[in-house]
């Protein structure tokens, strides 16, 4: 039987560093809040574990937290801790919501880099007949800055954690630090946290403590250094958010190139975590990929384009600078450059939509073209439909909007107006410049035109008056 754990998420801090209104675990890094990273690696350890549990320490910003959690984590326990007076008072806050868990893992809710295998890892540090009472992550940093230091005896076994603040000069000189992430024996956290005091440079009570005052008591504390030292990168400035985003980031990119997907240049390729590709898609320079966006099999993503929350296709081209967000492009579809596909466009196979064309709650099916310079908006075009440049669809009225209905086969002449709520059947054919006002029945044609006037040699003739007038005006001067 796995053994029941509880995961205890510490996120009441104030996070004054950030010089922000915003809880600091509410920012975002690589499109998700810190928070939700962290709630991502719990999930991954809690899942099939009968009696576990996900509990959040709440306490500044709350108001903006629990709101968030009911959302994204439902599940999850919230504790108050108000105020916020060290890191051992916060899981203290949390010792009444355990329930039957026998472990407790600490983690903070602004480390977001950590992995479910390195939680893991942490965690199983406690298995039966390790005589382990606590597990402690660590890492080794060139600048260990204001983390925790790892202090260890003449035999090079873990001894306490000294904060930055209350270090002396050669403590402050240890490299290795204090993730602020740990596994805890249920049984030896809840002896000990009543022991600890605030007597120290922040007047805290300090979780790390505990581990020291573990130590004394005999129990067996293991100091476990993290394989890769960014995982424990905890943000507290905006400095840091900027650095964890860039690490964050690299790794999707790491993960699109392990799925078949080639980046060009992908230093300059912005990809939020969970973006997914198919084998064989290219992503070319200075493009930014977010939400949740799939790109299909053997797709390209031309130079510049911006992707937010939508699916494209297989074998999908999409030329340079366009921008698509809450789209669906479907197989095969060619789409830009310049183009701007806005929520509710649904692309289907072999559609193209070129250059200068916004689309927003457009269904275009299957074949359909719309090349240059067209307004395609609540509306939908039937299959092997070809709009031409410069059609608009009226879809607002500067009251309500309403929607128009293109058949199948259609040719739509360049630069119509199409005044919604209008419907062109099947095979209809609409000439070029028409203002559509009345719906147009299958296979009709419809045109809208003033008649044209010639003027033989009219040409020559307003040439000459316009000469004269001009030579005119300059004897004047
Ligand atoms: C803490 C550790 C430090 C470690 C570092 C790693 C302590 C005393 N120090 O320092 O050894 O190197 O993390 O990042 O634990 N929080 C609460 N309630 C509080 C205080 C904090 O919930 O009263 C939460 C914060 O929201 C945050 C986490 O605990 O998620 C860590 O708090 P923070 O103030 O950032 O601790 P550090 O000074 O970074
Ligand atoms: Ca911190």
């Amino acid at each position: 039987m796995p053994v029941p754990v509880a995961v205890v998420l510490l996120a009441a801090g104030r996070g004054v560093r950030m010089r922000s209104a915003r809880p600091k675990v509410l920012h975002e890094a690589a499109g998700k809040p810190l928070v939700d990273h962290v709630v991502a690696a719990a999930r991954a350890l809690l899942a099939g574990r009968p009696g576990s549990r996900l509990v959040v320490v709440a306490g500044a910003g709350r108001e903006e937290l629990i709101p968030h959690l009911a959302r994204t984590a439902p599940d999850a326990v919230v504790v108050v801790q108000d105020p916020p007076r060290g890191t051992g008072d916060a899981v203290r806050a949390a010792l009444a919501a355990l329930g039957d868990a026998t472990r407790v893992v600490v983690l903070a809710g602004d480390v977001p880099l950590l992995t479910a295998g390195t939680l893991a890892r942490l965690e199983g540090a406690l298995d039966a007949g390790s005589g382990t009472g606590i597990a402690v992550l660590t890492a080794h940093l060139a600048d260990a800055g204001s983390y925790g230091r790892v202090v260890r005896d003449g035999e090079g076994r873990f001894a306490r954690i000294v904060e930055a603040k209350d270090a002396s000069p050669a403590e402050r000189a240890i490299g290795e630090i204090n993730s602020g992430l740990y596994a805890f024996d249920r049984a030896v956290l809840e002896r000990q946290l009543p022991r600890l005091t605030d007597e120290n440079a922040q007047g805290e009570f300090y979780l790390t403590d505990v581990l020291g005052l573990a130590v004394e008591e005999g129990i067996g504390v293991v100091a476990i250094p993290a394989g890769d030292a960014s995982e424990v990168l905890g943000v507290n400035s905006r400095a840091e958010l900027a650095e964890v985003d860039a690490l964050l980031r690299r790794r999707a990119a790491l993960a699109a190139m392990a799925a078949g997907a080639t980046l060009v240049r992908p230093e300059t390729i912005t990809l939020d975590e969970g973006v997914t590709f198919g084998p064989d898609a290219v992503v070319e320079p200075f493009v930014t990929i977010t939400g949740a966006s799939s790109v299909g099999a053997g797709s390209r993503i031309g130079q510049g384009c911006v992707v937010a929350s939508s699916t494209i296709g297989a074998n999908v081209v999409v030329r340079p600078y366009c921008v698509i967000e809450r789209a669906v492009v479907g197989d095969g579809a060619v789409v830009g450059p310049f183009a701007r596909l806005r929520e509710g466009t649904d692309l289907g196979p072999e559609v193209h939509v070129g250059n200068f064309v916004e689309t927003k709650k457009a269904r275009l099916a299957k074949g359909a073209k719309a090349n240059h310079l067209t307004y395609l908006g609540d509306c939908s075009v039937g299959e092997r439909t070809n709009v031409g440049a410069g059609v608009i669809t009226c879809n607002y009225d500067g009251f309500g909007k309403h929607h128009t209905e293109i058949g199948a086969g259609v040719f739509v002449g360049s630069d119509v107006q199409l005044v919604a709520p209008v419907t062109v059947g099947d095979g209809a054919v609409v000439g070029a410049g028409a203002t559509i006002t009345k719906d147009v029945p299958a296979g009709a044609l419809a045109t809208s035109r003033v008649p044209q006037k010639t003027i033989e040699g009219g040409g020559a003739r307003y040439r000459e008056r316009k000469t004269a007038e001009k030579a005119a005006r300059a004897a004047v001067k």
